[in-house]
């Protein structure tokens, strides 16, 4: 298997996304997900938060929202950096959002249906990505690049350090096949 996060060479204006990113926690109270929506529906009555966490219904096995939905820039974070820089992304995606991920924090174990591509906006070098059956412990520098994940093996995110850990998240609007999904892996 190929290793499962990759850096691509897409670089982007950290200082920049870091200044707005910061601006808007500072605005917007976040609930138990610690996410806000950059992109909305049209017209969506609640852009901040509308079609964030998972969007996938597992007990009925189908989504809440589409990916393709996710057509607009959130019109209450208009005309800044990020903005331009969602308008530029250079891959096809749905959903993009601010991921917190509070200090001595860790996901559920779980997988994706798509890939993701990320941005680390604020980070520190205790925070990790792991994939069940791997033993590597990835970390995603904010260095302004951005990286490709491959999120159809089951893996966490990890905050064993005294700060947040901030990143920009962006889903794919490419799904895995069926078969791709759930995989446990070890990437060696
Ligand atoms: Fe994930």
């Amino acid at each position: 298997m190929n290793r499962p996060i990759e850096k691509l060479n897409y670089n982007f204006e950290l200082p920049l996304i870091q200044k707005e990113v910061e601006e808007i926690l500072n605005q917007v109270p976040l609930d138990s997900d610690q996410q806000v929506m950059l992109s909305c529906r049209p017209n969506s009555s609640a852009p901040n938060t509308e079609g964030k966490g998972s969007i996938y219904d597992k007990q009925n096995k189908k989504y809440i929202f589409q990916q393709s939905e996710f057509t607009e820039f959130n019109p209450n974070f208009r005309g800044g950096y990020l903005e331009k820089l969602w308008k530029e992304f250079p891959f096809s995606i749905g959903r993009f959002r601010i991921a917190v991920l509070p200090r001595h924090r860790c996901y559920s174990l779980h997988m994706d249906r798509e890939p993701r591509f990320h941005i680390a906006v604020f980070t520190h070098e205790r925070s990790f990505i792991l994939f069940e059956k791997d033993p590597q412990w990835y970390h995603i520098p904010a260095d302004g690049f951005l990286y490709k994940m491959e999120t159809c093996y089951f893996h966490t995110a990890m905050n064993a350090g005294f700060d947040k850990r901030v990143h920009l998240l962006f889903d794919s609007l490419e799904s895995y096949p069926e078969s791709l999904l759930g995989q446990k892996g070890r990437f060696d």
